[in-house]
């Protein structure tokens, strides 16, 4: 079975203590564990990053790698708002990306409404905490194209 690519941007390091009552008290490691768990033969590769180059970087590492990755579920954190280099090296790349929220980014601050990295995603999930991730790697297992 192909690869999945969980990235995550800057401060989801603190998931489980930054602003718990939006982001929940789960760490991501806790969720990585029950979505390994879920899926015992899907390989999933975890990447954090607060950097936006490593995390260009590393989309470009990965994305031409069409035989090992199935694809990348990317939270891009606030990069999601105002990333064009974000949006420019997955729309460079060949494999499919999901973009992935863990609040619900419509019900928030306006400019939280605005995502550049939405119209070169595959397809955008936001609002159901860490399950947004399980539902993203579904998305990506379920794609006729991996
Ligand atoms: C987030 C939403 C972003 O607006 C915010 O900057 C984050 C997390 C989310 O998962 O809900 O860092 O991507």
């Amino acid at each position: 079975m192909k690869k999945i690519l969980i990235i995550n941007g800057p401060n989801l390091n603190l998931l489980g203590r930054r602003e718990p009552d939006i982001y929940g008290y789960d760490t991501m490691e806790q969720s990585l564990a029950r979505l390994r768990e879920k899926y015992p033969s899907l390989p999933i590769e975890y990447f954090q990053s607060n950097h936006e180059g490593a995390i260009i970087d590393r989309i470009h590492a990965v994305g031409f790698d069409t035989d090992l990755y199935a694809g990348i579920v990317l939270n891009a954190g606030a990069y999601t708002h105002t990333s064009l280099a974000i949006a420019d090296a997955i729309k460079a790349i060949q494999i499919p990306v999901i973009e992935v929220h863990i609040s619900n980014v419509a019900s928030r601050e306006p400019i939280r409404h605005t995502s550049l990295i939405a119209p070169v995603c595959l397809g955008s999930i936001a609002g159901f905490g860490l399950t947004s991730y399980f539902l993203a790697a579904q998305a990506i297992i379920m794609n006729p194209d991996r």
